[in-house]
């Protein structure tokens, strides 16, 4: 089994960019956060603690499509050397996949993109555990983790590239497209794309997924005041945001926010930064966009794809697509 390759984060740059973002988007009105910043160590843990949940099933959904469909899904793809997953969190999807398409004794060259350090070593784990896979991490934001790999393209030859979980949802349209059309430049017209995306349901459901009887989602959101208060030395009294989430229906997302209980002001030391909050003014901290099966034909059109099949669980309302770049 060969050693993964890390390439150190530039700890001094990420908290620089962190430091500016935290300025910039609490500035604006209303006030927001980048959701990338969820994904601290604590954050990623109660991410992974998140998809365990009976209120969470897009996780399940998609992990039952990749275990039924595995097969036709290499099939499709066609002879593929490497493996590219963008925003792998623990890897056990990817695992799946390979095991259950019989490929988890094949020695691939794996490359995993990741804002988050944790999620790269939890996956390598994952990986390296089951399969010879060869893994190599990109610590940084999946635009960046792209870029990388374009110009290491010669060398991966056709690649199979997953952006599983839904992530697609955490862009708002425009930039959904914009991003696929970069994943398009990025990947080369021999390599396909294995899209998963989470679909419209019923309000109630998606409130339950968003906002848990048990508080871990909670959790998950406040932290992110937990982690500037360490990383940029600010002063957020986190137990006076209340977590509030919301579904919009006109424009098919879920709003994770972060609302002020009273009047405060917070120091933001690290971002040079003084942040004043009304009562019952919030942060808005992660939008995740749902889906109708058409919507995802539409937006991988528009950023040059052509899809090749999809698969959908009707039981949690998860659609998985395989596409391609049109030539
Ligand atoms: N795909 C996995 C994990 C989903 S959680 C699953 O379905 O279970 C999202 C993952 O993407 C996390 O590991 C997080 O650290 C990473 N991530 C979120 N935003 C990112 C960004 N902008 N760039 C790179 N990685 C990101
Ligand atoms: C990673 N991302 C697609 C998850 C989502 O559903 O938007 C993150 C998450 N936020 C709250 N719960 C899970």
């Amino acid at each position: 089994m060969s050693e993964p390759l890390a390439i150190p984060a530039a700890t001094a740059d990420v908290r620089a960019q962190f430091a500016a973002d935290v300025r910039y988007y609490l500035s604006l009105v209303p006030r927001q956060l980048p959701s990338k910043y969820l994904y601290d160590p604590l954050g990623s843990a109660l991410f992974e603690a998140i998809t365990r949940l009976p209120w969470y099933p897009l996780q399940r959904a998609e992990a039952r499509l990749l275990e039924a469909h595995a097969r036709a899904i290499f099939g499709a793809a066609g002879p593929v050397d490497t493996l590219v997953e963008l925003g792998p969190g623990s890897g056990e999807k990817l695992l799946t996949l390979m095991m259950a398409g019989g490929r988890a004794s094949v020695p691939f060259d794996v490359r995993l993109i990741d804002i988050s350090p944790v999620a790269l070593s939890r996956a390598t784990q994952t990986l390296q555990a089951h399969s010879p896979a060869s893994v190599t991490r990109y610590e940084g934001t999946y635009e960046a983790g792209l870029e990388r790999f374009a110009a290491e393209r010669d060398r991966a030859g056709r690649a199979l590239v997953m952006f599983l979980g839904s992530n697609l949802g955490n862009f708002d349209p425009p930039g959904a497209e914009a991003f696929l059309r970069s994943v398009n430049a990025a990947i080369g017209c021999s390599s396909v794309l294995l899209l998963g995306t989470d679909l419209v349901k019923p309000a109630r459901d998606l409130l339950l997924a968003y906002d848990d009887p048990l508080g871990v989602t909670a959790a998950f959101n406040r932290n992110l005041l937990v982690r500037i208060n360490r990383d940029l030395q600010a002063d957020f009294e986190v137990a006076a945001f209340a977590h509030r989430v919301v579904w919009n229906r006109d424009l098919l997302r879920i709003e994770m926010h972060l609302v002020s209980r009273r009047s405060q002001r917070v120091r933001i030391r690290g971002a040079q930064f003084e942040l004043a909050l009304q009562q019952g003014e919030s942060i808005w901290t992660e939008s995740s966009y749902k889906y109708q099966p058409e919507d995802v034909h539409t937006v991988l059109a528009r950023a040059g794809f052509r899809v090749l099949s999809q698969w959908i669980d009707e039981t949690d309302l998860f659609a998985l697509t395989l596409a391609q770049p049109e030539g």
